[in-house]
């Protein structure tokens, strides 16, 4: 129940201002035949991936094999990296689809992210320690506590609990890393602290997603992340898996495909001019490109930059600046799923954010109609980004065909207004109303941490390989 702004009904001060919104309009949406577009480039580009590695969609391999059913029982750690808090979690399988979980969450220092590797993974490790501290779990022996190590960032895996670091994403960059084992870094942090736990799985958080939403729905095809930055990963049959060397004998195989990455060549996706200028201030220029447009991370600075272009061309604010959003990275795509949400014929919340939060002197209607407006074209084209994604998913396994879920995990997801109703619509585009029948969205909160501690369970149970 919410009320998108009419750009007819806006009482616009010029035929300037009016002319301004309406090229955002046309520049900011994505027709059918541009998401089927995408749609289609985006599964030639899960092809090429297939078929081998340093493709532009990596598809990585995770070495997940098959599916979960709920029965599994045990204890188990997971560390969660790669969102704004790392995250300890403890879980507890009680078997029939019981979960119980303990966490607790820790700020990563902005400059952790982009110091010393070896302080980072030394910072982690202290966490785990003190976590352990904390809910007082004691290791009799030499027994060491098994952990499921969700790193969410492009790993080249060469097994379950071993890989290479392809490149770092959202605004981190430790030093030395790219090319290097993150396992072996977190399993030297432990040793050298005698912390007794044993790395078992390293898992990227929408294959963690994946596992925790399949282990309460067997039908699961597809694990999302639409959180700071986002990503898929999906079951593949191993004889489509081209580039695959290991085990024939399994059938199925978990698919991260970091497709946030997609159309580094930039032939398909619309950026404009505010993409471009977030992007060269971005910490990974020309990198992730899709997930640019899309996540919480970069959805604020996007907007910002549509608003501060109006106000330098005197079309906001009577062209009035404030300090606050002067700066890069103010304006908050928490802010974005406010105004969003904002039903009031006065836009009274926006107006909260923009005078109270921003500290601009105060605004007109018709600023706030104008801001909303924006923040609304960009959270729209995200969505249905989104959706030629997991279009581009569903169409490549045939999956839409029959009852499927997917799980979504993400601070984008669970609290931006109606992204999921927007990604409904933009599948029934591309496959007609049986899309609404066969495929259930979900959200799949805490997959990362319960789905890290799944793929430990496996890990130790099959080696690789889960039944
Ligand atoms: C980034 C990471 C990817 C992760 C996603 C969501 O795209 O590269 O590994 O799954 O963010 O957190």
């Amino acid at each position: 129940s919410r009320v998108k702004i009419d750009p007819a009904q806006i009482e616009y001060t010029s035929d300037k201002q009016k002319n301004a919104v309406q090229a955002l309009i046309d520049e900011f949406t994505i027709s059918p035949e541009l998401l089927k577009d995408i749609k289609n480039n985006f599964m030639e580009g899960m092809q090429k991936g297939l078929k081998k590695d340093g493709e532009t969609l990596a598809m990585i391999t995770s070495y997940v094999m098959g599916r979960l059913d709920g029965s599994e029982v045990g204890s188990y750690l997971a560390l969660d990296v790669g969102g704004t808090n790392l995250r300890v979690v403890s879980v507890h399988l009680t078997g029939g689809g019981e979960i119980s979980t303990r966490q607790t969450k820790y700020r990563i220092d902005e400059k952790l992210k982009v110091g010393d590797a070896k302080a980072l993974f030394d910072f982690m490790a202290v966490c785990v320690d003190n976590f352990l501290d904390e809910h007082q779990i004691v290791v009799r022996g030499d027994t060491q506590i098994e952990l499921g190590f969700t790193f969410s960032f492009p790993v080249l895996q060469t097994s379950i609990n071993r890989g290479t670091l392809i490149s770092w994403t959202k605004g981190f960059n430790a030093a030395g890393m790219v090319g290097k084992d993150p396992v072996a870094y977190l399993q030297d942090a432990f040793n050298r602290r005698h912390i007794p736990v044993r790395v078992a799985a390293l898992v990227n958080d929408t294959v963690g997603t994946l596992l925790a939403h399949a282990y309460h729905h067997p039908d699961t095809v597809m694990g999302v992340i639409l959180g700071t930055g986002c990503n898929g990963a999906y079951i593949e049959q191993i004889s489509n898996i081209e580039k695959w060397k290991g085990d024939a004998a399994a059938k199925e195989m978990v698919i991260n495909m970091e497709f946030g990455a997609f159309d580094k060549e930039r032939t398909i996706l619309p950026l404009t001019m505010f993409d471009n200028k977030m992007d060269r201030k971005s910490v990974n220029p020309n990198k992730q490109i899709l997930e640019k447009m899309i996540a919480g991370m970069y959805l604020g600075e996007i907007t910002r930059n549509v608003l501060l272009n109006l106000i330098d061309r005197r079309l906001l604010f009577e062209g009035h600046i404030s300090p606050d959003l002067n700066q890069m990275w103010t304006f908050e795509t928490a802010y974005m799923s406010t105004i969003e949400a904002d039903a009031s014929p006065t836009l009274h919340a926006t107006r909260k954010i923009l005078e109270s939060t921003l500290s601009f002197p105060a605004t007109s209607l018709n600023d706030r109609q104008i801001v909303k407006l924006v923040v609304e074209l960009v959270g729209k084209r995200a969505a249905r980004l989104s959706a030629a994604a997991l279009a581009g998913i569903l169409e490549h396994t045939g999956s839409w065909k029959q009852k499927s879920a997917i799980g979504i995990d993400g601070s984008l997801f669970e609290y931006y207004p109606s992204f999921d109703t927007d990604i409904m619509d933009g599948l029934e585009e591309v496959f007609g109303p049986v899309v609404r029948k066969n495929i259930s969205i979900g959200l799949a909160q805490d997959g990362s941490g319960v789905g890290a501690a799944l793929c430990a369970l496996l890990a130790a149970k099959h080696s690789t390989s889960v039944v």
